[in-house]
């Protein structure tokens, strides 16, 4: 029998690229998605044809539970969220509902699912857990590189939610036996990235700007730094991490960090553009409190899970830069079609 797998967020980057992955390793695939005429569900539909949809809301108790019981999956991966940093400002109460409670909420699916109620029960024949934790966890960082002991320190309500899933994952691993682990990632992207990113938003930028179609870009803080990796590298990681044969959590990035000015370097040097003449520093767009540096330390997951990053900085910036260019000169919308081609 192959073995089956929900994922919540299937409609986000890291769905499409998990799915597709856990597909090609022969597993029946199902997403959870969220309301009555969600509009990015045509396009799963459309690029993840193998894939099974089954409703549910992360804010919605009964509906993750009734989710579960009828999947009846071996593997849960947990990649809904909020994700994006400066909304949860904006929005901080829904993203701690999202974002922080929803884990609660999945794993109480799992464990009323499974019938646990006794502490510390037989992890045996077990659903496993997968939560998506994150690199803002650390925030103002107290060590360069991050590691698994690396203390928390976030500065967003966002980092402050994730923060919280994370040791709730944690908890019920050691209340309840559970086969629940965490995956704390390093920023990772691709060409299907959210537009709201700054890689994207780069990318974006650089081809529209290559494209005739506008003269500048607008960015915030460009001395930030961040381990950017692939994508598809990373969803291999979860996938790993759930095969494991023990639970536990990993960091997950590539040990590189650049700056955001370093990003734009290169993006507008795979078009031929000098990145001076275009963009435009704007200081709305700096967060109330900013993660300065985040570079990681992978090797735990390289030494006991064996997992590398294939993909360097440079060949993602370009590559995305050129799937942009192409899906603009086309005439896609970069919200709807693209870049999952
Ligand atoms: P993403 O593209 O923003 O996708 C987020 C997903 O969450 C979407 O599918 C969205 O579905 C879903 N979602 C939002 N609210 C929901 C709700 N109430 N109930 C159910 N689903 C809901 O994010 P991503 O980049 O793929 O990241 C995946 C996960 O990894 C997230 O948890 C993120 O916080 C975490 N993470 C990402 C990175 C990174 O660099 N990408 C790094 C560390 C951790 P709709 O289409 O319905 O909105
Ligand atoms: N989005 C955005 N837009 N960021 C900008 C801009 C801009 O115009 N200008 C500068 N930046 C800087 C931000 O201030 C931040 O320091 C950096 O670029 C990266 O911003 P994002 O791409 O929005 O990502 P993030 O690091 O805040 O969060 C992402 O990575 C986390 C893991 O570290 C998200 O994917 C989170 O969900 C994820 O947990």
């Amino acid at each position: 029998m192959a073995r089956r797998a929900l994922i919540t967020g299937i409609t986000g980057q890291d769905g499409s690229y998990l799915a597709e992955h856990l597909l090609s390793e022969g597993y029946e695939v199902w997403g959870l998605v969220r309301g009555q005429a969600n509009p990015r569900v045509p396009r799963v539909r459309r690029l993840l044809q193998d894939v099974r949809l089954v409703r549910g809301d992360l804010l919605d108790q009964g509906s993750l539970i009734s989710a579960v019981e009828k999947v009846q999956p071996d593997e849960v991966y947990n990649l809904g969220a909020i994700s994006f940093v400066p909304m949860s400002w904006e929005q901080a109460e829904l993203t701690a509902e999202v974002t922080g409670m929803g884990v609660l909420r999945v794993l109480e699916a799992i464990r009323v699912c499974s019938g646990i109620t006794a502490s510390r029960g037989s992890s045996a024949g077990q659903i496993r857990f997968y939560q998506a934790s994150s690199s803002e966890m650390f925030g103002q960082v107290r060590e360069t590189p991050q590691t698994e002991r690396t203390p928390f320190h976030p500065r967003s309500p966002y980092g402050v939610a994730k923060a919280y899933g994370h040791f709730l994952t944690q908890n019920y691993r050691e209340s309840y036996g559970m086969f629940a682990v965490s995956g704390i990632l390093f920023n990772h992207e691709s060409p299907r990235r959210g537009a709201e990113f700054v890689t994207r938003k780069v990318s974006l930028g650089v081809a529209r700007i290559k494209l005739g179609m506008a003269a500048e870009l607008r960015l915030g803080n460009l001395e930030a730094r961040r381990d950017w990796g692939f994508a598809g590298d990373f969803v291999r990681a979860m996938h790993m991490m759930l095969s494991a044969a023990d639970p536990e959590d990993y960091v997950i990035g590539t040990g590189r960090t650049h700056s955001v000015r370093e990003l734009v370097e290169a993006a507008f040097a795979a078009a031929d553009l000098d990145w001076e003449r275009h963009v435009v520093c704007d200081t709305s767009l700096h967060r109330p409190a900013e993660v300065d540096l985040l570079c990681a330390d992978p090797k735990k997951a390289r030494t006991q899970l064996g997992w590398e990053p294939t993909v360097s900085f440079e060949e993602l910036v370009a590559t995305m830069v050129e799937t942009d260019l192409r899906l603009l000169a086309d005439g896609g919308d970069p919200e709807q079609d693209s870049s999952w081609a």
